[in-house]
């Protein structure tokens, strides 16, 4: 890439999300940075997007919370916007370790805007997510509603992530940040090279699922079956990663003409239910999920599932995949790939 061309920088760029974001941002024609420590996530998921799009994004190995290799990054790309997809999401550890999750994902995003504008880049795409609604919101969910209280640290850090942002975009009028609100993100791009790998046991509900048709794990915990749904298990907006990457292409459009902060869901508009989920993931894979019920799992809400109307509305854009399309995905990336990146005759990062 010449030092003059313009690129996206996507953070966490190798992660799940991300790694789908850099593919479809090459394939767009994008030149692509991605910054990543390495975290929770391997190398050889930006060799198999490399070899997909048939042009490979530059890697810089570094840290969010590293203001010089930050510096250093800025100097050397010229970027147009960053994709901020870096920090740590795993709900129960946030619990065990709230400073390590403070630390990296609201140190890391002010460390990364501290740069920015020294840099003067001031168009930002930041994951967030519909945990910033707390409990008890009427569905569908909109983004007008008042965020709540987030039940772990992990949700915590996302909202003050939000409201940091919130308060730079009205404090300077350069900034233009989309803060897009994920629903529940599952499937894996339709060639099966590339998909979301959880470091041990899956606290997510769909790898799981996978994880016990392709015979790695026993069976499946349902985590309560008496909450106030149509079956009894917890109803959630399941939205396809493709589906969700195309939201930011879509965001990243619209923030060259707008200024301030914006909040956009990123959703499907459909609940299903963790019994959905094993029926439709059987009927995609051919393979029985096993389950057991077992007590509500602490910090559960019932049913979750966004109104998408504003993100159709202001960016364009609505999801188009549907459940058995993200399940199929899904079995396809966990059949080739049945130990992640890690399996045999794979390179480590
Ligand atoms: P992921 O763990 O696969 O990806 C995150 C990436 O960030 C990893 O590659 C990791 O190595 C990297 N990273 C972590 N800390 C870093 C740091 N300090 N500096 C540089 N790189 C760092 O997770 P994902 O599922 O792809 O999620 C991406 C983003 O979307 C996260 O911010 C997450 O909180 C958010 N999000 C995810 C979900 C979900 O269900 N997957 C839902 C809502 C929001
Ligand atoms: C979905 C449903 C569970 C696992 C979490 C985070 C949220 C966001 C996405 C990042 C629920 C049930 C699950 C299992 C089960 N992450 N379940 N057995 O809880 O909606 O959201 O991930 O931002 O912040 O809280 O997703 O996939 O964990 O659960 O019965 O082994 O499946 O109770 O009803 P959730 P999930």
């Amino acid at each position: 890439m010449s030092s003059k061309e313009k690129a996206v920088l996507v953070t966490g760029g190798a992660g799940y999300i991300g790694s789908h974001m850099v593919l479809t941002l090459l394939e767009a024609g994008y030149a692509v940075v991605v910054l990543d420590n390495l975290a929770n996530a391997s190398q050889e998921s930006l060799r198999r997007v490399a070899k997909l799009a048939g042009t490979a994004p530059e890697f810089v190995e570094g840290d969010i919370r590293d203001r010089q290799c930050l510096d250093a990054l800025f100097a050397q790309y010229a970027i147009s916007h960053v994709l901020h997809f870096a920090g740590l999401k795993a709900v129960g550890e946030s619990v065990a370790e709230p400073l390590r999750y403070y630390e990296n994902n609201v140190f890391g995003t002010l460390t990364l805007c501290q740069a920015m504008a020294t840099a003067g880049v001031y168009r930002l795409v930041f994951s967030s997510s519909a945990t910033v609604y707390g409990n008890g919101q009427p569905l569908p969910i909109h983004e007008g509603l008042p965020t709540g209280r987030p039940t772990n640290p992990y949700g915590t850090s996302k909202l003050m992530v939000e409201n940091m942002l919130q308060d730079l975009a009205r404090a300077d009028e350069r900034w233009s940040i989309a803060l897009l609100r994920y629903f529940n993100p599952v499937g894996a791009h339709a060639s099966g090279r590339i998909g979301e790998d959880p470091n041990g046991k899956p606290n997510n509900l769909v790898p799981f699922i996978a994880q016990v048709a392709v015979g790695r794990r026993e069976a499946l915990s349902v985590f309560g079956n008496d909450y106030p749904t149509p079956d009894g298990t917890g109803v959630r907006d399941y939205i396809h990663v493709l589906d969700l990457v195309e939201g930011h292409l879509a965001a990243m459009n619209v923030l060259v003409s707008r200024s301030g902060a914006s909040v956009w869901n990123l959703g499907t508009g459909r609940g299903y239910s963790v019994l959905d989920m094993v029926q439709a993931f059987e009927h995609a894979s051919g393979q029985p999920v096993p389950y057991r019920v077992e007590p509500r799992r602490e910090g559960d809400i019932a049913e979750c599932w966004a109104d998408p109307a504003r993100a159709y509305q202001e960016l364009g854009w609505q999801a188009s995949r549907g459940l058995d399309d993200m399940l199929a995905d899904t079995w396809r990336w966990q059949l080739a790939n049945p130990e992640g990146y890690a399996g045999p005759n794979k390179p480590a990062h």
